[in-house]
Formats: C-alpha cells, sequence, structure tokens
C-alpha cells in the first residue's frame, strides 16, 4: 500500500521491499536512527545482544549524527550492541586518518558508550597470506553472535553494496576485492588525487549482507540517481549488485526527492 505523509511517502515496492522517499534526508537519517535505536531498544529489554551491520562513507553520517543525540539527550545506550562494518580499504592502517576504522571512531564510536571490543572492523594492515584467515574469523563472529539483526548501506554509483564491486557473486563472502574504477574516481578528492585512492579493499561478501535479518539501504541526492532507477528497474545480475536486494526478505530502500527522481515518472502519487 502506498502512503503519503508530509514528510515521505510510503512505497510497497514488492513483498519484501518498502522504499521510503523523504523530503529531507534529514528526516530521512532520523528514521533510520529510530529504526536502530528501538533494535537496540527491544533486544535490550530481552537482556539480548543487538548486533548492527555498519557503513561508512557521507550516507551514513547523519544516522549517526542523530544516534550520537539519542545516546547524548535522550539516554540510549549501547552497552548491548556488537557491531560489525561492511568494508575497509587495503592496504590502510587502521589508524590512518582515511581509514574505516578513523571514520567510525569519529563519528560514532567516540560519542556513544559502546564497549571498546564490541566493535568489529576488518584490519586492512594485514600481509597478503593472513587475509582468508582474518575474513573466515570475522564471518565466525557473526555467525556465532547469531547473526546481523539488521544491516545498514549505501550504494556506490558502479551498483556496489559493501565494496561488491560488478562482478561480485551473490554467494561471496568476506574478502580481498579490487575497486573500480567509478568508485575510486569518486574517493579522489577525498584521498587529494587518484593516485593516493586503494586499489583495493576487503569487504563482507554479498551473501554476508543477505544474511543479515533486515536490511535498510540508503542513497541520498542526484548522484546516486541513476544507479537507483538502474537498481529497482532493472534485471537482477552481477552487473549492477545492489539488486541482489530484490531477494531478500526484509529490505527497506530509504530515498531522498534526488535520490527517487525516477519514481515521479513511475509511481502514483
Ligand atoms: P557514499 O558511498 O556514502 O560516500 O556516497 C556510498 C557507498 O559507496 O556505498
Amino acid at each position: 500500500m502506498n502512503q503519503t505523509n508530509s514528510q515521505f511517502e510510503n512505497h510497497r515496492w514488492s513483498e519484501n521491499l518498502l522504499m521510503k522517499i523523504y523530503k529531507e534526508k534529514d528526516h530521512g537519517s532520523a528514521y533510520v536512527a529510530q529504526r536502530l535505536a528501538d533494535v537496540i531498544s527491544e533486544k535490550q529489554k530481552a537482556g539480548k545482544k543487538a548486533i548492527l551491520g555498519m557503513a561508512t562513507g557521507s550516507t551514513p553520517k547523519g544516522v549517526y549524527r542523530e544516534l550520537i543525540r539519542l545516546h547524548r539527550d535522550e539516554g540510549l545506550s549501547f552497552k548491548n550492541v556488537h557491531t560489525f562494518n561492511l568494508d575497509e580499504y587495503y592496504r590502510m592502517l587502521p589508524e590512518n586518518v582515511m581509514s574505516y576504522n578513523t571514520f567510525m571512531k569519529e563519528h560514532l564510536f567516540d560519542h556513544i558508550d559502546i564497549p571498546a571490543e564490541n566493535t568489529n572492523i576488518i584490519n586492512g594492515d594485514l600481509e597478503l597470506e593472513e587475509i582468508e584467515n582474518h575474513c573466515a574469523e570475522f564471518e565466525k563472529k557473526i555467525y556465532d553472535l547469531g547473526g546481523i539483526d539488521i544491516q545498514l548501506l549505501g550504494i556506490g554509483r558502479s551498483g556496489h553494496i559493501g565494496f561488491n564491486e560488478p562482478g561480485s557473486a551473490t554467494d561471496s563472502r568476506t574478502r580481498l576485492v579490487n575497486l573500480c574504477e567509478i568508485t575510486r574516481n569518486d574517493a579522489i578528492s577525498d584521498f587529494n588525487g587518484l593516485e593516493n585512492v586503494p586499489t583495493q579493499a576487503i569487504t563482507m561478501g554479498v551473501r554476508t549482507i543477505l544474511d543479515a535479518k533486515e536490511i535498510i539501504m540508503i542513497a541520498w541526492g542526484n548522484k546516486k540517481s541513476e544507479i537507483v532507477q538502474k537498481t529497482f528497474t532493472g534485471e537482477i545480475s552481477a552487473d549492477v549488485p545492489a539488486t541482489y536486494l530484490l531477494t531478500h526478505p526484509k529490505v527497506e530502500v530509504i530515498l531522498d526527492h534526488e535520490s527517487s527522481a525516477f519514481c515521479n515518472k513511475m509511481l502514483p502519487m
């Protein structure tokens, strides 16, 4: 059923996928933060751990800002939370300012009461021969904790989720991958030149992501409108790994007016 509110429109895209289009991305971010907070509180009440899959990049920054506010102003505790990040650049020291380890500390972990030992981010500073073991341990840790309750995702202009670039197999697991040209080009300004952008990364696999009980994918702005259209109007294919989300039983896609431009022509408002 489609619903309209002054802040957003809900579109039931398929039985498994709800698309929410926000007028303001801040409202979309606040909604996502509240969804995560609800999972955390619910688990807390049941005396259980909440297992969250985290994303980096510009997309989830507003969600993390709101989670920090909920912690500071509304007493949301993260003591029962365990996190697993999608990916890390290779090769990258965890303490490098450009690492996703640093990103997560700056944008979330340093501002909430999550125990440091509960945060899991892939180590991007391993020797090649150490990677396979590290990835297997990362996967096992997720499994041993009972799996990811809710996974946050952005989408790259290449169609990647995590760093699963075009060609990634649906049954792929956490592994070392090559970054595609679109992804590396999009990181030029962050790294001050293409020559400084890593060529590889270690990422959760497509199957690792799809194993999450629930997934929330977010895309903001004009820059993402073309790939969002391709993802939700094309065939499910390795050419656009984000299309694999259509095979998951419980997905929400959070868009703003710009990233959802194609919907204006397709959906009854
Ligand atoms: P961005 O990246 O949030 O910086 O746009 C998203 C992604 O590549 O998944």
